[in-house]
């Protein structure tokens, strides 16, 4: 049974790390959440208070930075140069700030060398916007997951549960502007592989989804 790598991109609020942790489960491979890096990368540069319009600060600090994924009975937990940000990345700040960030073509060359290092030996389900086109073009199963943006908006207003002070339609804004400025960016925009297949998830529930995906891999062990 040969180890493959397993790529999931799609627009945010799509599901994307809910299934491609599930799908790692049940195939027994490591989940890398590629989102969390940038974040990290982003909490980061706003305690340092750099600016994403001052690149070249930017870039002078892209080396120093030191972001590790550490498995965890509860998911996941992130760590930037020793720190645990795992909730911190999800504020609002970050989560309003992250998509400039990584329109920076040097931070991401850092992060997509560390994102291939961690799936060199296989068995990885990686996430993200780029990770079919660009981090792992060799991927032996891709996938782009897509909602209506409506769809996408309501999951995340659910998770949320009332935890920030936001209403459904900012939500639905804040989602299609994030997905406006990752498309249209010049280094790797979020765009669907050639060959990916596509699942939009409108009307999928998350077991449907993963079964989906666990099958198609299924097929090319
Ligand atoms: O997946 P998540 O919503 O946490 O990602 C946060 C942001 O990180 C995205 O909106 C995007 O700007 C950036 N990102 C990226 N490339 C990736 C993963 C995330 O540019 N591979």
């Amino acid at each position: 049974n040969k180890k493959i790598n397993v790529a999931i991109d799609g627009p945010a609020g799509a599901g994307k790390s809910t299934v491609a942790r599930l799908v790692a489960k049940a195939l027994s491979y490591v989940y890398v959440d590629t989102g969390a890096m940038y974040r990290a990368a982003t909490w980061y540069m706003i305690c340092k208070e750099i600016p994403a319009e001052n690149v070249e600060k930017v870039l002078q600090h892209v080396p120093e930075l030191v972001i590790e994924l550490v498995p965890d009975p509860t998911g996941q937990k992130v760590y930037c140069n020793g720190e645990d940000v795992t909730t911190v990345i999800r504020s609002m700040e970050v989560t309003s700030k992250v998509s400039q960030y990584s329109s920076i073509a040097g931070l991401r060359t850092r992060l997509t060398e560390n994102q291939r290092e961690m799936a060199a030996r296989k068995g990885v389900v990686m996430d993200g916007r780029d990770i079919g086109t660009t981090v792992l073009p060799d991927a032996e199963v891709k996938v782009f997951m897509t909602a209506s943006v409506q769809e996408r908006a309501s999951r995340r207003f659910k998770e949320l549960n009332g935890a920030d002070d936001i209403t459904l339609e900012q939500l639905e804004r804040d989602i299609a502007a994030r997905d406006k400025f990752d498309e249209e960016r010049e280094v790797s925009p979020l765009r669907c592989s050639e060959d990916a297949i596509v699942l939009d998830t409108t009307h999928m529930g998350i077991q449907d989804v993963v079964d989906t995906i666990v099958s198609y891999c299924a097929a090319k062990k």
